[in-house]
């Protein structure tokens, strides 16, 4: 019996050096250490052996299943450091490889449109100012000698909201949050931003658009003072030959008022597809502010006077680029916006 014991140990030892993964231990632990194993049935057996001879038949028994068990895990630990190593080969990172390009975003084209914009005026010497999205009737309408009912209204397709607030329909109420703020000071701001109008979205308007508004008031600003700073920025904006011209015009809010004109920037006043053979690109609505609005930004029109123009931001990037549908700018498409 004590033979088998020595055999016993002999063929587990060598077996368990061939045991390469954990199912194959499983296995060689069922055969040797398992409840039916071979180590349970020789200790079955112990009847077979005079009572004598017993306990030290026990005693190496045990010390068989002691030295079994331990190497079992031995075994275990080193196959899971073998599978261990295997794995970490197997996802090695390899760090000499390039690393993959980040795309990097961009200013959106009307933001762009805007900088640029805000860049020159500041230049001028004006100042930036933000005045609200959401307006009350009589900064968008009264205010700027709009009152109820004036058929000028008209001219502005507008979103009200409930409570009689509305979406702005343009960045004039601007002037007069600017007046209130600097009143009795001279002023010179813009006002950039978002207008929207109720209108159906076609290639040439959208119910959202970008505007900057321009403001100068003091004590003998005239129309040449306009005219200048216009032509400066058509200049810097669309090239250093831009011819400007003032076209009469008609706002509520301005007397006289202009629409301001420059020679087209493709056929250079020749008459081309983007001026409709005009020759000229209406850029701005402008002109000198009119005594009412004077009136209800504090400042008194006969000691002030002030010019206000308004330009699309949109409209001004469509020029520059030649982009013949507005709708593009919103249209979330990156093949359109990463080209700017
Ligand atoms: N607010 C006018 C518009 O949206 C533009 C404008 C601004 C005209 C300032 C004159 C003076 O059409």
């Amino acid at each position: 019996m004590n033979r088998e014991l020595e055999n016993t140990r002999h063929a587990a030892t060598e077996e368990l050096a061939e045991v390469r993964d954990l199912t194959a231990l499983d296995q060689w632990k069922v055969k040797y250490l398992g409840r039916k194993g071979k180590l349970s049935s020789l200790m079955n057996r112990l009847s077979e052996i005079p009572p004598g001879e017993r306990p030290a038949f026990g005693r190496e028994a045990n010390s068989l299943k002691q030295d079994l068990t331990a190497a079992c895990q031995v075994r275990l630990e080193e196959i899971r450091e073998a599978l261990e190593a295997e794995k970490l080969v197997r996802e090695r990172v390899d760090t000499t490889l390039p690393g993959r390009p980040l795309t990097g975003g961009n200013l959106h084209l009307a933001t762009k449109t805007l900088e640029k914009i805000i860049d020159i005026f500041t230049r001028m010497g004006f100042q930036v100012l933000e005045s609200p999205e959401v307006e009350t009737d009589d900064f968008n309408f009264t205010f700027l000698n709009m009152p109820q009912d004036h058929p000028a209204r008209e001219m502005w397709d507008t979103f009200y909201l409930e409570g009689g607030n509305l979406l702005r329909t343009h960045t004039s109420p601007g002037q007069i949050h600017a007046m209130r703020r600097f009143h009795p000071n001279p002023v010179r701001v813009i006002l950039p931003g978002k207008c929207y109008r109720y209108e159906a979205v076609t290639a040439r308007s959208e119910f959202m658009f970008h505007q900057v508004e321009g403001l100068a008031i003091g004590e003998s600003i005239t129309m040449a003072d306009l005219k200048g700073v216009l032509i400066s920025f058509a200049r810097q904006m669309f090239g250093e030959e831009r011819q400007v011209r003032l076209r009469g015009s008609y706002f509520p809010f301005t007397e006289p008022s202009v629409e301001v004109d420059m020679d087209c920037i493709l056929c250079r006043g020749e008459g081309c597809r983007l001026c409709k053979e005009t020759g000229w690109l209406e850029v701005a609505g402008a002109g000198m502010v009119h005594p009412a609005v004077l009136a209800s930004g504090n400042y008194d029109p006969g000691k002030y006077t002030g010019f206000a123009f308004g330009m699309g931001s949109e409209r001004t990037a469509m020029l520059i680029h030649q982009i013949d549908d507005i709708r593009y700018f919103f249209g979330n498409d990156l093949r359109f916006l990463r080209q700017f």
